[in-house]
């Protein structure tokens, strides 16, 4: 287990359960008192200093890490020149990557878990990108900019609230570049469903619905190391939604949350959790570790989030039970709907017929709304690849931005907002649904901060 076990958790998650009390309490008082005090000044729209190069630090080059060393190896100006693992069979990996690839062999760092410090030290690495489990993504993503760093982190931004607001604090004291790789917002359609809302297809938006419905039992067979060897255990800790990010990165920005609108409250309620303690009896001897842990995770979690405009989304998680997968991807606005997995339009204006029945040909939707920057990157985020090119194009933006002085596309506000679903939706699980604020972790700015733009 690295580096956190279930005494620190328990700690963070009685603070965590403290600050919600607190939020309940100050909740009367207006949303404004839900915010601390800023030390630091605004991060929204921060554009700092164009890098002519990009030096890239990487922390974590497992499963997910390895590929962002093969696309940061092929996008222009971004250089690999650090990189850190406790593991020594991926940092193995990682040098023959860099030597297929023909390119001079990074800094390697990988002894003990705090040796991502001796990566941090370093003059050459402009941006520290880090694919660790959960629990490491909070001190690293603030140690890095602490050290100068702008920092990139995997989903979720943070775990518990203490974490998420740290990392707002430590982005606005060091005017540094925190920002959550939520990949999904890259992907084609979800591009597409941007650029069609923005042109007003949708009406007026209502509504939402976000997921991550993924069967990931499986990975429950990764004991020493993988993704299911440090995951696993967040089934026996928290009951709420544990990975809230993926469906909801794309529903906030269609709605524009912190930029117009934001998340006000949520409710939630988990399913019975059944699964993975079904699928430990069956796949495991009885005295395994497996078979020895508590797995309180409701099999589904439903949350429903309110925003200030009065919106609603319904966010769901699900990684156990057995069914195809499905981020929802649902939009609903005055004049229809889009939505997906599979991919399906239905509109009372401009649609193809009438809107009680769904239009699941996308091809004339692609040819007239496909996102300026698919139309501009999309061929090279294909062949590149990473989950249908949606990781190659997020690592090729936030190069880009970085190059040409450009505020980046989702800022730490927009990672706060979404990563905050798992401790509130684990709030309120634990209290019968009753519904539990979000801070506004912009202080207000999210008042006057302009939309994303349509890019390309
Ligand atoms: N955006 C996506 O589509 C997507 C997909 C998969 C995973 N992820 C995220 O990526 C992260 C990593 O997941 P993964 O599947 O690659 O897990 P993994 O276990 O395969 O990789 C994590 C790596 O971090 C290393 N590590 C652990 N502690 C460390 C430390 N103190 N210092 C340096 N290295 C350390 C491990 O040795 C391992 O190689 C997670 O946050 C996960 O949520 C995102």
């Amino acid at each position: 287990m690295s580096g956190f076990d279930r005494r620190s958790f328990l700690k963070a998650s009685v603070a965590t359960a403290a600050a919600s009390a607190l939020a309940g309490c100050a909740a009367n008082a207006g949303s404004s008192a839900l915010a601390p005090k800023a030390s630091g000044r605004s991060v929204m729209g921060l554009v700092v200093p164009k890098m002519a190069e990009v030096r890239v630090g990487l922390i974590g080059v497992g499963e997910r890490g390895v590929g962002f060393i093969h696309h940061f190896n092929n996008i222009e100006g971004a250089r690999v020149t650090a990189i850190c693992d406790t593991d020594p069979l991926v940092i193995e990996r990682a040098k023959k990557v860099m030597s297929d690839a023909g390119l001079a062999q990074p800094g390697y760092y990988f002894q003990g878990k705090h040796a991502y410090r001796e990566l941090l030290a370093r003059q050459d690495v402009d941006i520290v990108v880090i694919a660790t489990p959960w629990e490491w993504h909070h001190p690293m993503a603030k140690e890095a900019m602490l050290a100068g760093k702008h920092a990139f982190v995997e989903v979720p931004m943070g775990i518990t609230m203490e974490q998420l607001w740290d990392l707002v604090d430590t982005a606005e004291q060091t005017q540094r570049n925190c920002m959550m790789m939520e990949n999904v917002c890259y992907g084609r359609d979800e591009l597409m469903v941007l650029n069609m809302v923005r042109q007003g297809l949708f009406g007026e938006l209502l509504h939402g619905e976000a997921a991550y419905i993924h069967e990931l039992r499986w990975q429950m067979k990764e004991i020493d190391r993988k993704t299911g060897s440090w995951r696993t255990k967040y089934h026996a800790l928290i009951d709420g939604n544990l990975y809230p990010t993926h469906g909801l990165g794309p529903v906030s920005q269609y709605m524009n949350i912190n930029r117009g609108d934001r998340f006000d409250y949520l409710t939630s309620m988990s399913s019975p959790s059944l699964g993975r303690a079904a699928y430990a009896k069956r796949e495991f001897p009885a005295d395994h570790a497996r078979n020895k842990l508590n797995y309180i995770c409701g099999d589904i979690n439903t949350s429903l989030i309110k925003t200030v405009k009065g919106r609603t989304i319904m966010v769901q998680h699900d990684t156990t039970t057995p069914r195809p997968y499905s981020r929802h991807n649902l939009i609903q606005g005055t004049n229809g709907v889009f939505a997906g997995f599979p991919n399906r339009i239905a509109l009372e204006q401009g649609g193809s017929g009438s809107f009680h029945h769904w239009d699941q040909d996308m091809t004339q939707w692609y040819a007239k709304y496909d996102h300026p920057l698919w139309l501009q990157m999309g061929e090279a985020a294909e062949k590149n690849g990473g989950h249908g090119g949606m990781d190659f194009l997020m690592c090729w933006r936030m190069i880009y931005c970085l190059r040409n002085g450009e505020p980046l596309d989702q800022d730490v506000y927009d990672g706060a907002a979404w990563s905050a679903v798992q401790p509130l939706s684990a709030a309120s699980v634990a209290d019968r649904g009753n519904s539990k604020d979000f801070p506004d972790f912009t202080r207000g700015v999210w008042q006057s901060a302009k939309p994303l733009g349509i890019v390309g």
